[in-house]
């Protein structure tokens, strides 16, 4: 309930803000997602409030995701995942976006909001409005008994537990979590494989670990934080599933540390930014190791062949960068889960280096209830 978690949210727990208390939470966050809803004998995983029968989810033709800010990023990879998993085209948008542009709304198509907090105003006037038109709409929502997950047909809840932190970081990978989860449930009600359903829970099995090795690590990503830190802009980049970890990232900076952050998707460099490449702009890579490794490697060529500089977070060393953070590897679909989490740290210690108000940025909210 609100009242236990506020008083739980006065303890920092040794830690000196709590950005940096969320970020090291987040092994014992995923922990808390995943446990008794993986289901060996039928190599899924159980929703409970989901409400959706098999039947209906067999049914659904599309998937639109709607949420706010570090949401509707987690929602952009969350709808990778369930068109990678479940096979079912799927997308993420903006909720303002999509309230005020008269969406087409189509009874075939399972509506998704997302929210920390289950109060953004946006959010939760979209909800309404699909609901109103007769749509189906579920919540993946972290705070329980909120507005939107009250509002929402059925759903799950995150279980990242209290956020405190205007900006969100354990929510963020607890929510992408939470729609891996729904993707392999989808998919095994759809053409997922017994065998990719297996390897995909020995994939979620791993990210606790695997969590807790990148945290390890706060050392080295702390010492790169300070020396990026007198960039005025730094660009982020990826492909695909990096994509998104690189919005989010981008987002991730410029909330705490001020400092000015685009995300592209690599292959469109060469279609603008590529013009904005010198020395002092630095360029942070997402380079997972999966099929698109190769096409990474060519644009940290061309950004190098500008004498940009490049940090790549990747899973082995990469030449052409000028520093690489090297992240476990996981199944190609979970990858962007642990890739993000880094560049949380590398954000939390750059907004350090420049003194900034870690835990309440300035004019930014926790929760936007208005409009
Ligand atoms: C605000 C916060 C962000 C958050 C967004 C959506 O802008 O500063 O950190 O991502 O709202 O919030 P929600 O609670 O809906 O996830």
């Amino acid at each position: 309930t609100t009242v236990e978690w506020e008083a739980e949210s006065y303890d920092m727990g040794g830690h000196d803000t709590y950005m940096h208390k969320e970020i090291s939470e987040q092994a014992e966050a995923v922990d808390r997602v995943l446990r008794g809803r993986i289901d060996d004998r039928f190599s899924t995983v159980h929703l409970g409030g989901l409400n959706l029968e098999p039947g209906e989810a067999r049914r659904v033709r599309r998937i639109k995701i709607l949420g706010c800010g570090t949401s509707y990023h987690a929602g952009q990879i969350g709808a990778g995942l369930i068109e990678e998993l479940a096979r079912i085209p799927a997308d993420a948008e903006p909720a303002s976006e999509f309230r005020y542009r008269n969406p087409v709304v189509d009874p075939d198509t399972l509506y998704v909001a997302v929210s920390q907090s289950g109060e953004t105003y946006d959010v939760l006037a979209a909800v309404q409005e699909l609901k109103r038109k007769g749509a189906r709409v579920l919540g993946v929502v972290n705070v329980v008994g909120s507005a939107i997950a009250r509002e929402a047909d059925g759903g799950t809840y995150v279980h990242a537990g209290p956020e405190v932190c205007v900006v969100s970081t354990k929510c963020f990978t607890n929510t992408v979590v939470a729609f891996a989860l729904l993707a392999l449930h989808l998919g095994r009600i759809r053409d997922l494989s017994v065998a990719d359903g297996k390897r995909i829970i020995e994939g979620l099995r791993r990210l606790p670990g695997q969590i807790d090795e990148i945290l390890k690590t706060e050392p080295e990503i702390k010492q790169l934080a300070r020396r990026y830190a007198d960039a005025k802009s730094m660009l982020f980049i990826g492909r695909v599933r990096g994509y998104p970890v690189a919005r989010e990232a981008s987002l991730k900076l410029k909330e705490v540390s001020y400092i000015h952050a685009e995300a592209y998707p690599a292959s469109e460099l060469k279609h603008g930014p590529l013009a904005l490449i010198d020395p002092s702009m630095p360029t942070v890579a997402i380079v997972p190791d999966d099929d698109l490794l190769e096409k990474n490697r060519a644009a940290m060529e061309e950004i190098k062949a500008r004498s940009g500089r490049i940090l790549a977070v990747a899973h082995q060393p990469q030449e052409k960068a000028d520093d690489t953070i090297i992240v476990p590897k996981n199944e190609n679909e979970l990858d962007p889960i642990l890739m993000g989490i880094p560049l949380q740290l590398f954000a939390y210690h750059t907004a350090l280096a420049l003194g900034r108000d870690i835990d309440k940025p300035r004019n930014l909210a926790k929760s936007v209830t208005v409009e």
